[in-house]
Formats: C-alpha cells, sequence, structure tokens
C-alpha cells in the first residue's frame, strides 16, 4: 500500500482506491482471433471445473424464490415473510413486477452490447487505471500464476451522480451514458425498497440499514462472457460471494450462466424474462450477525453464445464501520459472529485477493 506522510503523520494515498487489478488480454479479443484451443491460463484445476448440473440441480433450480416486488413495496405480509426466507435460506431471489419498465432493461442491454461490440483499441480507451479498478479490462487478477476467468467487463461508478468518473464513459458512444444513468437511478430504487424491508425483518426501523451504511454507493460491473469451446474448463467467473451490501444483478434472457451453490450443491438460476436476481452480499450477511446469507455463486459460459450481464453492487460508504446489528444479537443464544471493521478495510482485503468462494469472509468471522 502506497503511504505518504501529509502534516507530519503517515496518511494512506487517496489515490489508491479499492484495489487494483494487473492487466491481462482481453477474451473476446482471444475469440476473435480464431483460437485453436482454451489457453492454458483459463484451464481451471481438475478439482475447481465446473461439473455438469445434476437433475437434483436442475429440480432445485425451481426453489429459488420469486419475489413480486410490487406486493413488497405495499407491505403484504405473505412476501415479506417471503423475502426473510429467501435471505435466510438462499440469499438469492428473483423478483418480478419490481417497477422498472422493460424498455429501461433493454436498453440497458442494448448499450452494453453496443459497448462490447466497439473495436478493441476503442473499449482500451476506458482501460482500468493501474490504481482501481473501475474501467474496462479484467477483475480479480493478483498475480501472474493465478488463473484467469473468462470474462471481459467494464465496471463504472454510478451513484452517487457526482463520484463518476466520467473518463471511464464511452461518452461517445449514443444512448450509452442515458441507459446506464436511468437504469442505475431505476435499480437503485429497487434496492432501497428491499433494504427498507430487510432493515424491519432485522428489528430496526424503516430508514435503519441506510442510516448504517451511509450514503449508498452503486457501482456497475458490466460482464461480457464470450462464447468458449470448452464451457466445462473454464469459468465465466470463478465461485465468490460480492463483497457489498446487495447486488441487483440483470441478466441475458436466453443464456444461462449464473449458479448459486445452496446445501453443497451449484444450481442455475434460470432467466425469468425481465425479472432481476437479487443477492445478500457481505455486508448484510455481517450486519444481519450472519442470518441472511452472502451465497457463493458462479458464472459458467455457454460454447455457442456470449453472454452478457449487469451487477449493480450497493456499497457501504467506505469510512463508517460495519458489524453485526444489536437487533441481531442475542448473547448468548446468538453472540456476535462477526468482528466490527471500517467498510473500505473490508473491501480493500476482499478485492486484494484471487476470488475463493467465501475464504474472504473469514477476515471478519469470530472462531468460536
Ligand atoms: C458478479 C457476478 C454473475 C453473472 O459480477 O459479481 O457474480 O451472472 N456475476 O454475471
Ligand atoms: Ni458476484
Amino acid at each position: 500500500m502506497d503511504l505518504k506522510v501529509e502534516n507530519g503523520c503517515i496518511k494512506e494515498d487517496n489515490g489508491l482506491g479499492w484495489g487494483k487489478s494487473l492487466p491481462v488480454q482481453s477474451v473476446q479479443e482471444i475469440v476473435t482471433n480464431a483460437y485453436q484451443s482454451v489457453p492454458e491460463r483459463y484451464i481451471q484445476e481438475i478439482k475447481d471445473r465446473p461439473s455438469s448440473i445434476s437433475s437434483e440441480s436442475l429440480q432445485a433450480s425451481l426453489q429459488i424464490p420469486i419475489i413480486d416486488f410490487s406486493l413488497l413495496a405495499k407491505g403484504d405480509e405473505h412476501e415479506t415473510r417471503k423475502l426473510d426466507l429467501a435471505c435466510k435460506e438462499w440469499g438469492f431471489f428473483q423478483i418480478r413486477n419490481h417497477g422498472v419498465q422493460v424498455k429501461i432493461l433493454q436498453t440497458m442491454k442494448a448499450a452494453m452490447a453496443a459497448f462490447f461490440e466497439l473495436p478493441l483499441m476503442e473499449k482500451k480507451k476506458y482501460a482500468m487505471g493501474a490504481n482501481d479498478l473501475e474501467g474496462y479490462g479484467q477483475a480479480y487478477v493478483v498475480s501472474e500464476e493465478q488463473k484467469l476467468d473468462w470474462c471481459d467487463l467494464v465496471a463504472l461508478k454510478t451513484l452517487p451522480l457526482e463520484q463518476r468518473n466520467l473518463n471511464f464513459w464511452p461518452l461517445n458512444l449514443p444512448g450509452f451514458k442515458e441507459a446506464v444513468e436511468e437504469y442505475s437511478i431505476e435499480v437503485q430504487k429497487v434496492a432501497e425498497e428491499i433494504n427498507a424491508n430487510l432493515s424491519i425483518l432485522m428489528g430496526i426501523e424503516r430508514d435503519g440499514l441506510k442510516r448504517y451504511q451511509g450514503e449508498l454507493k452503486q457501482l456497475m460491473r458490466m460482464n461480457y462472457y464470450p462464447p468458449c469451446s470448452s464451457p466445462d474448463l473454464v469459468f465465466g467467473v470463478s465461485p465468490h460471494s460480492d463483497g457489498g451490501s446487495l447486488t441487483v444483478l440483470l441478466q441475458d434472457d436466453d443464456v444461462i450462466g449464473l449458479q448459486i451453490k445452496h446445501k453443497g450443491e451449484w444450481i442455475p438460476v434460470k432467466p425469468i424474462p425481465n425479472a432481476l436476481v437479487v443477492n445478500i452480499s457481505d455486508a448484510i450477511e455481517i450486519m444481519s450477525n450472519g442470518v441472511y446469507k452472502s451465497t457463493e455463486h458462479r458464472a459458467i459460459t455457454n460454447e455457442k453464445k456470449a453472454r452478457i450481464s449487469a451487477a449493480a453492487f450497493a456499497h457501504v460508504d467506505d469510512e463508517l464501520e460495519i458489524g453485526p446489528l444489536d437487533s441481531m444479537v442475542d448473547d448468548p443464544h446468538r453472540p456476535p459472529m462477526y468482528k466490527k471493521i471500517k467498510y473500505i478495510d473490508y473491501i480493500r482485503q476482499v478485492l486484494a485477493r484471487k476470488m475463493d468462494g467465501k475464504d474472504h469472509t473469514d477476515l471478519v468471522k469470530i472462531q468460536t
């Protein structure tokens, strides 16, 4: 970590941001250049490779909760209980009737597709800087040796508006900025309503989670998974849980890719046209004292078709401390399971390592 001396005391370099990722080749480029076989760096060790999905897993896929957001927003008790169970048992659910117009979803998808269709040289104008994870590139590359994911991405700080760094936005791509802006604002409203419901379920006031998280920041990670000739050898995204508080994912309506780990099995999340996928992320798992699960997930690739998704990560204010809420601690029945930690310290530690399931949450777990 870069340190500098300011007013006589050592301060962290404010330019550092959340972390960094080593530059690697664009996967889309590998595919465009008619590769013969999947390059070694993308081939997972045999023990890690994505196994084929069993019929039980396909069956379990039908059990992933689907929540009617319009009922939730009306305070419907049955739907609120469903949300509670979904967060406890799955950590993932899909939402329908979320109020984001289909046109906005379609425009967002078209904008992302148009970005990834740009020539490589054009996309590289928005390449990630040396000191941050914002921009076009590949995430979580922390060493020259590690296995790589079959994915290109562009990550943008979308909210609050004044935190946007327009140098990374392809402003000469017609309609891109407007599409991302509109979608990000809509999706934030959805995240806020879910937060309000979770606050009540966790025994705090409706705006409780909002206050504990400070001014909510949204990072939009737009993923492009090129087709892969051997989907059984690679990951689109390696298994991980999300470091933020809540993630809303817009996935492709036709191409299946996302899988979640449930009771030790990998279960596909089948797309429901125009629905959104929501998952509890680490900060809410910690605040809920482990009652709500930040579930491990991964994405696999498709042999014939590219897949695009947008993950909107809600992040806690960097300077705030996260830890189990008093209302979720009940000593001695349910003692605190996580240490308190300043959010920026947590997220930097998470992003400094190669994604590997949920190992990073051990950083804050109180060992019993
Ligand atoms: C992510 C992620 C899954 C997907 O971006 O963190 O888990 O299906 N994406 O794209
Ligand atoms: Ni994720």
